[in-house]
């Protein structure tokens, strides 16, 4: 099926990379992410669901809501923000991103990150927090401690000569099927989020 496989901002390489993936093949649209690139603060979540893939924008869906949800409990807008994914095009039936995958599609996220050059990095959920505790060597993802570990503990990294705060955070999704465990959790996190976000636009 042709589509608009759209690609606004990047237009190179990484488009190509992520062709070669078989999740090309079966999406609707290649969702490269939303915003302002030159945020401080960048919001990276796992892959598109089914409504990412029909519209190209991310999280646009039920893990979308409780995303925007968030960003007003902090005083925060889209558009001050950019929103990307580890992998660019929807995995069938929204299964686990697989290692060749994220391969193909993290370059793509790389270049968003030397574009944005963002202060503070909240990944969401396992995968992106995998790969930037791992600092982007995927074979490595999987030695690192899982989101339950780490979540709302900022770390200072370095990734491609980038210094960067990663506040890791429960997927939004997550929220939705574990809410009562994981609701009083998500929200002391939010305190950090509001913290980390007042001391970037206080260093700007
Ligand atoms: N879940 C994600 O990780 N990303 C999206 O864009 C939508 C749902």
């Amino acid at each position: 099926m042709e589509s608009n496989k759209m690609f606004s901002e990047f237009n190179f390489l990484e488009a190509t990379l992520v062709k070669e993936t078989e999740l090309f093949k079966d999406c609707t649209n290649i969702v490269v992410g939303s915003g302002d690139l030159n945020a401080d603060i960048m919001f990276v979540g796992e892959a598109p669901g089914k409504k990412e893939d029909l519209t190209g924008v991310p999280f646009c869906g039920a893990a979308g809501k409780n995303l925007d949800k968030l960003l007003s409990s902090v005083g925060l807008k889209r558009e001050e923000i950019y929103i990307a994914n580890i992998l660019k095009c929807r995995p069938p039936e929204n299964r686990d991103p697989k290692p060749e995958e994220i391969m193909a599609h993290t370059p793509w996220l790389m270049k968003q990150i030397r574009t944005t050059k963002p202060k503070v990095v909240c990944s969401l959920g396992n995968y992106a927090t995998k790969f930037f505790m791992a600092l982007g060597d995927v074979g490595g993802m999987k030695k690192m401690p899982g989101i339950t570990q780490v979540h709302g503990k900022v770390q200072e990294i370095e990734i491609d000569g980038l210094k960067i705060r990663l506040l890791p955070l429960f997927h939004p999704a997550a929220i939705i099927y574990n809410r009562t465990k994981l609701t009083p959790l998500w929200e002391e996190d939010m305190e950090v989020v509001k913290r980390e976000c007042l001391s970037s636009f206080e260093g700007s």
